[in-house]
């Protein structure tokens, strides 16, 4: 995730969705470049564009030196099967596009998500169990490693169902300012500091004048 310097991931109507330097594109390409699927809430792939595509040949070359597929499964979150047949998502071309739904989503998103080219998951539960479709994804796709790319929802979701590794961050000395501009996890994820999840700051990078955070999981009942 790309945030400001007051924490903020995009403006409040989301006219910015993305600010970051070409070193962050970049760099968000690199990450692409290891992961064996790429997920991304509804309105994230509506607003942003976003197709998931692996980029450039060089990022290509890293997956196949990794002993990666050629490009990384993209998959969206739609619990109520809300994603928009006009996504650019849909018009592109790359890897399979898998949909993951709530249990409660009509048959008929379904089989409009079907009609558009996608696989798609049905929750067990009424809501959208992540750690259940976490486990189809390596069960059934083989995922070792997913690289979540927001918007905030979603990534309160992982966080809130413990299901985060690491963070990356990249800091961009702008302001948008706005109580309703986007975080990074727009949800519940803790009421009391000991509930919180915990992340060590194992590395940061300085390139021009953005910062490159990697954070790492602890787990919630580490001494501090
Ligand atoms: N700066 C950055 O690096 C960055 C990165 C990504 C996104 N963004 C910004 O973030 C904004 C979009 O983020 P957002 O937080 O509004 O939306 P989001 O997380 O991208 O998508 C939310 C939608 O995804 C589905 N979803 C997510 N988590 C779910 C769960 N646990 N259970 C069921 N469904 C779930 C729902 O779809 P249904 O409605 O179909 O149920 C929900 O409405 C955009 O403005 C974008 O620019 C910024």
């Amino acid at each position: 995730m790309a945030m400001t310097a007051d924490g903020k991931v995009a403006t409040a109507g989301r006219e910015v969705v993305s600010f970051g330097s070409p070193h962050d594109q970049r760099a968000l390409y690199a990450l692409r470049a290891t992961a064996d699927a790429l997920l991304c809430g509804a309105r994230t792939v509506e607003e942003t564009g976003a197709t998931l595509g692996t980029g450039s040949k060089a990022f290509l070359a890293a997956r196949r030196r990794a002993g990666l597929s050629p490009e990384a499964l993209r998959v969206v979150v739609s619990g109520a099967g809300s994603l928009s047949s006009d996504a650019a998502l849909w018009r592109s071309s790359g890897a399979p596009i898998l949909v993951l739904t709530a249990g409660t989503a009509s048959e008929t998103q379904r089989e409009r998500l079907r009609s558009l080219g996608a696989q798609v998951w049905k929750s067990p539960s009424q809501g959208l169990d992540l750690p259940a479709a976490l486990d189809w994804l390596a069960r059934e796709h083989g995922v070792r490693r997913l690289v979540a790319e927001g918007g905030g929802v979603l990534n309160a979701a992982l966080m809130a169902a413990d299901q985060v590794d690491e963070v990356r961050l990249t800091l961009v000395p702008r302001i948008f300012g706005g109580a309703a501009s986007p975080t990074i996890a727009d949800g519940p994820v803790a009421d009391a500091l000991a509930d919180a999840a915990r992340f060590r700051l194992a590395s940061v990078r300085a390139v021009g004048d953005e910062r490159f955070l990697r954070y790492v999981r602890m787990s919630r009942v580490d001494p501090q």
